[in-house]
């Protein structure tokens, strides 16, 4: 069992492929000079297979993959037949931005994939192409269609919360989850490296969410089930499926944090918003031992925070963009 300084059981790996996207969300990535990792620097799939296979040894047993766009990354069918393929794994899953979808959906059943997570922010086709910088709408709702047509179940819709943009659409979302069977989760909008666009006055709290919704139904918790990751889980009256509220910046949930990062460039990284990285790429090209890259896993726990510091004098926006670490 993998244990951090401050008694967090950490067993998630969210491995991050690439950090190419086909979007370019504007509170994530600038629209051009971007500095994308030169290719000889992103960690081939054998590598990304080779860390998997060690630290689900060590007691990692659920994994993601996120970008970028993961399913912009050629070959990404065959990494996920393999890493499904590793026995102690109970779950592995993906955090997409729908766009390639519609094409992919069977495929990714096929490989083992059971759930997935999809990023939108909007429902609007104007406003997605606004937030975004890409007309592709169109693509991401026959994406999430198809998700729940192949049966991957949850299917979860991760919405970024801005005051300003998408404040007036929050009713929309949370009655999409009166007759589909999706969970839709707002995020609180987060610090991050790379842009320029948060502030205080973006910030739609979660409770702020909560209230509207309220306003107009009673959100019923879901409880006697196990917490959905950091979410605070609810249903509407009568609705298949549910809500959640990600409150990263309101309350944050830093003490039941489980979690560890691979950024593309092969660096492990233990909490989103701390620049210390561990660089197991340069060890993995080297040859490193087994023995090697758990001391490195170590050391990442070690420097594990316990909590981020947004909101307090000592904040320091991180370096990386969103993009490159994967959410
Ligand atoms: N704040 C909150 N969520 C963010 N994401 C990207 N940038 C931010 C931010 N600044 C989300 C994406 C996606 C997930 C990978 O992270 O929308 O859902
Ligand atoms: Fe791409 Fe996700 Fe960043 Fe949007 S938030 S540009 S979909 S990586």
């Amino acid at each position: 069992m993998l244990m951090d300084n401050f008694a967090r059981r950490i067993n998630y790996l969210r491995i991050s492929i690439t950090d190419r996207c086909n979007l370019r969300c504007r509170y994530c990535m600038p629209d051009e000079g971007i500095s994308l990792i030169p290719h000889a620097e992103v960690l081939r799939y054998e590598e990304i297979l080779q860390v998997a296979r060690l630290f689900v040894q060590l007691g990692i047993n659920k994994i993601r993959l996120t970008g970028g766009e993961p399913l912009a990354r050629k070959g990404v069918l065959d990494l996920i037949r393999r890493i499904s393929r590793i026995q102690e794994i109970e779950d592995l899953s993906l955090t997409t931005n729908g766009v390639l979808l519609g094409e992919f959906a069977s495929d990714l059943v096929r490989m083992g994939i059971k759930r997935i997570n999809i990023s939108l922010d909007t429902l609007n086709r104007e406003k997605f192409a606004y937030i975004t910088r890409r007309d592709r709408f169109p693509d991401v709702y026959k994406g999430i269609e198809k998700a729940l047509e192949v049966g991957l179940s949850p299917v979860k819709l991760n919405v970024v919360a801005i005051k300003g943009f998408n404040d007036d659409e929050i009713l929309h979302f949370a009655k999409l989850t009166l007759e589909k069977p999706l969970t839709v989760r707002f995020i609180e909008f987060m610090p991050t490296g790379g842009v320029d666009l948060w502030s205080r006055d973006h910030l739609l709290t979660a409770d702020m969410i909560r209230n509207e919704i309220e306003k107009m139904c009673p959100l019923i918790p879901v409880d006697g089930e196990e917490r959905d990751g950091p979410a605070a889980r609810f249903r509407l009256n009568g609705a298949v499926g549910e809500l959640g509220f990600i409150s990263p910046i309101s309350r944050h949930f830093c003490t039941y944090c489980n979690r560890l990062r691979l950024t593309p460039d092969g660096k492990l990284r233990a909490c989103l918003f701390s620049d210390v990285e561990i660089d197991l790429k340069s060890h993995l090209r080297n040859h490193c031992n087994d023995e090697k890259l758990k001391d490195l896993l170590i050391t990442a726990l070690r420097n594990k925070p316990k909590k981020h510091t947004i909101d307090t004098a000592l904040f320091r926006k991180c370096q990386r963009t969103m993009s490159t670490i994967g959410g």
